[in-house]
């Protein structure tokens, strides 16, 4: 075995101390999505967008990255290992993971808001780090337009979803941290996982997906990496 895909959401960062999105108590119980996460939502008000992803870096900047996405990292001692995220924050790179694909976005970056959504090429130049300061109503970028976080909005296009397909698509296992897959296009990107490629899923909840290749790990994810590295 020489390639892993680790397909990743909230729950890995959930020990962390950063909340998921839909479990009981979750972010999405607390404010709408579509108020603060969407393409119209920020047409609407981008300042109410600007200060919830505001948040968000503020609480990051308070928390570590745990068990999880410290033995993720290690598994690169080993393996060539691609970690492909569901989740804007940056835990998976401070625990160590080199290759990290962030499906949705990253919340320590922004761009200008007339860039387009294809933040690959191009348009990446024009995408950069602010850490965990606050960004508000009249931050401009160099070309003059107001500054929008560098997050995929519900309502727009995954452009990472092709690489991420490629790298599914070539590995020897995958490996699925705590997400409901219930977002798509992510939801579906086992899927394309090789035939003979065993696919373990660590999540507490049970979860029951058609597919006799995958196992689940009903713990968090903590544990769930710790079992599963024995096995490896
Ligand atoms: P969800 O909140 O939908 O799902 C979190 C999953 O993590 C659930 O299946 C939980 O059972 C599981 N979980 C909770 N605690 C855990 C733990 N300690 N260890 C392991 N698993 C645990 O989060 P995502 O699936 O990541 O998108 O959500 C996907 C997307 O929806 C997010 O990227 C975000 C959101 O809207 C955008 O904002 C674009």
């Amino acid at each position: 075995m020489n390639r892993i895909a680790v397909l990743t959401g909230a729950g890995v960062s959930a020990e962390s101390g950063l909340g998921t999105y839909r479990d009981n108590g979750g972010l999405w119980d607390n404010y709408d999505p579509m108020e603060v996460a969407s393409a119209e939502g920020w047409a609407r008000n981008p300042g109410k967008v600007l200060e919830f992803y505001n948040m968000q870096r503020r609480h990051l900047r308070e928390v570590q990255p745990n068990q999880a996405h410290r033995l993720i990292a290690e598994l690169e001692k080993k393996y060539r290992v691609d970690v492909i995220t569901q989740n804007v924050d940056n835990l998976h790179e401070r625990a160590g993971s080199t290759h990290v694909v962030h499906l949705h976005g990253e919340v320590t970056k922004v761009r200008p808001e007339n860039s387009c959504n294809d933040f690959d090429g191009f348009s990446e130049k024009l995408v950069f780090d602010v850490g965990y300061d606050p960004v508000v109503l009249g931050d401009k970028a160099p070309n003059g337009a107001q500054l929008r976080p560098h997050i995929v909005f519900f309502g727009e296009a995954v452009p990472k979803m092709e690489q991420a397909i490629d790298l599914v698509s070539r590995a020897d296992m995958v490996i699925i941290v705590g997400t409901s897959l219930s977002v798509y296009p992510a939801a579906s990107l086992y899927r394309y996982a090789r035939g003979e490629a065993p696919i373990w899923l660590i999540d507490p909840k049970p979860v029951s997906l058609h597919d006799p290749r995958i196992r689940q790990l009903q713990t968090v994810a903590t544990e769930g990496m710790k079992e599963l590295c024995e096995k490896l």
